[in-house]
């Protein structure tokens, strides 16, 4: 990999110090960063290399990091040396004039044309002036690559997306830039592809002719915590429907891409998410009993902190099988999965057999309890003959006990130009389309007791199609 400067604009920010530094940590300490590679920080208050360096390794002491294995000590000392710190203020042209001094005087040192990666921790009120500093200082291109990567919400709906878009295109090339959604860097979801993929062996039955529904959930048995100020503002619908909810199914339900290339699968995705239509008269939205009175959260607060809805996927092979997602906080689980429930088996014989006949049902479990797995019908062992609900599985409790975090993975992709895990205009628009549809249709939520499964009406919306929602099972892949 070639060598880079990754400049963090904001670099006092939590995202840095959760996500971000803790990232570079387990870069450094797998040897995955070039010798010489370089980060500076921007923030406003001034500090000295020492103190840029302190605030490094107190970052990774922090709790609530993202990987909480221990921190060696030579390790976060050769990470804190790689950084260097440039105060000012992001408003102001002069900083950004400063900010390449020191970059051009850095790749005279060292004889090069460096490459550069802005990362965006910072607010998003912020980026119009910094895409147009950057360019007016002429530090949108340089003679090696330069980068830019830009975290999540892109917008709060289709028309801000797109005006976003349409900034970040006047100033950078597609190519160029990064959104980044740490959702799509899971190794829990980068798997759903590959096991279908790679394996093909459901891949024919991925279809309306086997298939009875498809159920998508995003639950959290905990409220919002410190992050009322926010999500007041957002929603769950939002929050984690018009991204994690939408991915996950996009990921299960895709086409198969020409190639494993960033273009071919970025082109999927987006197909897929172009032909899901949602049923706005199915939309319910809740909010759990108590939320008004959580910190920051506003005494008359219509935010919803649960939805549920359903859709159709518009295209040949799905036309017909109708798909129901459902997401939300302090509900009775904490559970993120996909299933997908399956026709009965016209040749499977259900007379005489007593016991359970429920369908056969694949469930990508993103967390927690992670795998993929099949609920299958076999023998109970006993005399007499029943039958009883049992899984084939792959955890990944068994397997794979050293996955990158989803920053680290993306980060990394980042730095080495593969733009297969974000997401591109097309797609982020393709988002807010569905979401935006729903949200038209937004009403005064109904309240529902924590640790439900959100409002009656869910349940009734689903059960009124003759069906019901999965119970999430924790008898598999046990942690
Ligand atoms: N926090 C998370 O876990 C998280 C998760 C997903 C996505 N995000 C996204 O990440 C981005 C950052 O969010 P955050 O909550 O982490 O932000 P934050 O904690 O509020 O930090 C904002 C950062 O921007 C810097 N800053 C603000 N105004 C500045 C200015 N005029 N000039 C120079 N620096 C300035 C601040 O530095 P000083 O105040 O020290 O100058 C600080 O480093 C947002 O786009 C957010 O949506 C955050």
């Amino acid at each position: 990999m070639d060598s880079f400067v990754l400049i963090i604009l904001g670099i006092t920010s939590n995202l840095a110090k959760l996500k971000l530094i803790p990232a570079l940590y387990d870069l450094e300490a797998a040897h995955l960063l070039p010798e010489d590679m370089t980060i500076i920080g921007v923030a406003r208050s001034p500090k000295s290399k020492n103190e840029i360096e302190e605030y490094i390794k107190n970052a990774l002491q922090q709790k609530n990091r993202h990987h909480n294995h221990p921190i060696d000590e030579d390790i976060s000392t050769r990470l804190a040396k790689r950084v260097h710190y440039v105060n000012g203020d992001l408003d102001d042209p002069s900083f950004y004039i400063r900010l390449k001094e020191n970059l051009d005087d850095m790749a005279r040192n060292n004889n090069s044309c460096s490459n550069r990666m802005f990362y965006l921790a910072t607010f998003p009120s912020l980026y119009k002036t910094i895409f147009e500093n950057l360019k007016e200082a002429k530090l949108s291109t340089n003679c090696g690559w330069v980068r830019l990567m830009i975290e999540k919400p892109i917008g709060t709906n289709k028309e801000s997306a797109q005006a976003l878009n349409q900034l970040l295109a006047r100033y950078f090339e597609e190519d160029q830039i990064y959104r980044l959604d740490h959702y799509l860097g899971k190794e829990t979801m980068q798997n759903i592809l590959a096991f279908r993929f790679a394996n093909g062996l459901f891949e024919h039955m991925m279809n309306s002719e086997y298939i009875d529904h498809i159920q998508v959930t995003a639950a959290e048995d905990f409220g919002v915590g410190e992050r009322g100020g926010y999500y007041d503002t957002v929603g769950a619908l939002k929050d984690v429907g018009q991204n994690h909810l939408l991915q996950m199914l996009t990921f299960a339900t895709m086409d198969k891409p020409e190639s494993w290339s960033n273009e071919a699968i970025t082109l999927r995705r987006t197909e897929l998410l172009q032909s899901i239509k949602p049923d706005p008269l199915s939309i319910i939205f809740g909010q759990y009993q108590g939320y008004r009175e959580e910190t920051n959260t506003t005494n008359d607060s219509e935010t919803d902190t649960f939805f549920s809805f359903k859709a159709s996927i518009e295209n040949e092979r799905f036309s017909g099988v109708p798909i129901y997602f459902r997401g939300g906080k302090e509900l009775a689980q904490t559970v993120t999965e996909v299933s997908i429930i399956f026709k009965p088996s016209p040749d499977r014989i259900s007379n005489g057999l007593g016991g359970a006949m429920d369908p056969n049902v694949l469930i990508y479990r993103i967390q927690p309890n992670e795998g993929i797995v099949l609920r299958l019908l076999t023998k109970k062992q006993q005399h007499e003959l029943e039958i009883e609900h049992t899984y084939m599985q792959f955890c990944y409790k068994d397997y794979s006990l050293n996955a990158p975090d989803p920053y680290e993975r993306l980060i990394m992709d980042a730095f080495k130009g593969d733009q297969t895990f974000f997401v591109d205009a097309p797609e982020v628009e393709a988002q807010w389309e569905i979401t935006d549809k729903l949200s038209l249709s937004k009403t005064p939520p109904t309240v529902y007791t924590k640790g439900t499964w959100g409002p009656q009406t869910a349940d009734e919306t689903i059960n009124a199609d003759g069906r019901q929602w999965l119970e999430p099972s924790l008898l598999f892949c046990k942690l």
